[in-house]
């Protein structure tokens, strides 16, 4: 079978690692680059001399493809998806899909009525450690009931390597980091949320313009409660993140984002250290969501990560926001009721929001 064309859009930090990580999937090729930075395209082009580089998303419509793999800012994407969709290439778009949850649902709505495949790269779905603590649950310590899941870094907006964007964007540390803990969250629990009481703050010496530090109780359908906190203008060089889930039988603890899992059970003195296979970071999870966007367009296995599923950890950080405007719970449910009923409306009135959720 012939590789899968694909055109990269956006060739920024994280345009680096899926350029290594499509090169080392003899299923892919890259035949299209697109940045309006033209830096930015000739350093794409020594990696990948043979494809076609363009400095905007024109090219989609020009040379023979099969998707786009957008790693893009979040906000600012209607064009690249208007272009894609008309062009009928698949679609693997980087998280968040958009960078509010109108925009996003207008692109789900689009693709599919193109009936183009629309993907959304949750990568931290896709590692072992995550895997592995679904088993957890099926196997050993029991259906999950209560948890604590804290994320704490000092993230330097301004470090050369890292994307500048977050620094002036809206909320950047949910719509940029807790959409990953968030899903993350719907995914293992296998439940939806039905409220979230967040409070969102920026700390004196924030170097970021909105809010980077996320505190947030949220209770899923199934009962489980998640007591979250998500930082990125705290701690120091070294990452905290522990993920605490507290089960029937017993408790299982992640103690690093891409790793380092645990359990014990109620009646065990210590804590049980879970063998993980080797991993590369930001790679192999990249490689296996890549796998998965292939096997959906062969069809030999059903879309993940949706777009349409995508939603709903955005509702989580819709509800999020408003949860701390408002002061008072949100369910996330109520924001797509709210949006049929108010369709074209770009962003919601709280106070209209406020009125129905108490009706
Ligand atoms: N899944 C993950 O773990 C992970 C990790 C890092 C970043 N990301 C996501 O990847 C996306 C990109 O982030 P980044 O760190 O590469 O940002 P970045 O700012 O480093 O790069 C973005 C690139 O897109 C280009 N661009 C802007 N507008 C464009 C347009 N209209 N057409 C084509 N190119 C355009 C910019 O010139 C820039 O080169 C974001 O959605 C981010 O959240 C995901």
């Amino acid at each position: 079978m012939s590789p899968l064309r694909i055109i990269l859009v956006g060739l920024g930090a994280r345009a680096q690692f899926w350029m290594r990580v499509i090169r080392s999937n003899p299923d892919c090729i890259i035949v299209g680059l697109v940045d309006p930075s033209e830096a930015a395209r000739a350093r794409a082009l020594e990696q990948w001399p043979a494809a076609v580089a363009a400095p905007d998303v024109s090219l989609l419509s020009q040379i023979e493809a099969d998707a786009v793999l957008l790693a893009t800012p979040p906000g600012g994407r209607e064009a690249q998806m208007e272009a894609a969709c008309s062009a009928g290439l698949a679609i693997l778009a980087e998280k968040p899909l958009a960078d509010s949850v109108e925009l996003a649902a207008r692109y789900v709505e689009m693709a599919e009525a193109d009936d183009v495949p629309l993907m959304v790269g949750l990568n931290f779905r896709f590692l072992p450690v995550t895997q592995k603590t679904l088993e957890l649950f099926d196997t050993t310590v029991g259906e999950p009931e209560f948890a604590r899941f804290t994320y704490e870094r000092w993230r330097d907006g301004w470090k050369p390597n890292f994307n500048k964007y977050p620094l002036t964007m809206d909320q950047p540390m949910l719509w940029e980091q807790s959409i990953h803990h968030f899903d993350l969250m719907r995914y293992v629990y296998r439940s939806e949320p039905v409220s979230v009481f967040g409070h969102t703050f920026n700390p004196s010496w924030s170097m970021y313009r909105d809010d980077a530090n996320v505190s947030a109780l949220i209770t899923f359908a199934n009962g489980v409660t998640v007591n979250y906190q998500g930082l990125w203008q705290s701690n120091w060089q070294t990452p905290g993140f522990q993920w605490r889930s507290e089960c029937a039988r017993g408790v299982v603890v992640q103690n690093e984002q891409f790793g380092q899992l645990n359990y014990a059970l109620h009646a065990d003195a210590e804590l049980t250290p879970v063998p993980l296979p080797p991993y590369e970071q930001w790679i192999n999870d990249a490689e296996a969501l890549l796998a998965a966007f292939v096997a959906a367009l062969r069809g030999t296995a059903p879309l993940l990560c949706s777009g349409r599923d995508h939603l709903s950890s955005l509702r989580m950080v819709q509800a999020c926001i408003l949860s701390s405007q408002q002061n008072q719970a949100i369910n996330p449910a109520d924001l797509e009721t709210a949006a049929k009923r108010e369709p074209g409306h770009h962003h919601l009135d709280p106070s209209a929001l406020q009125q129905r959720t108490s009706q």
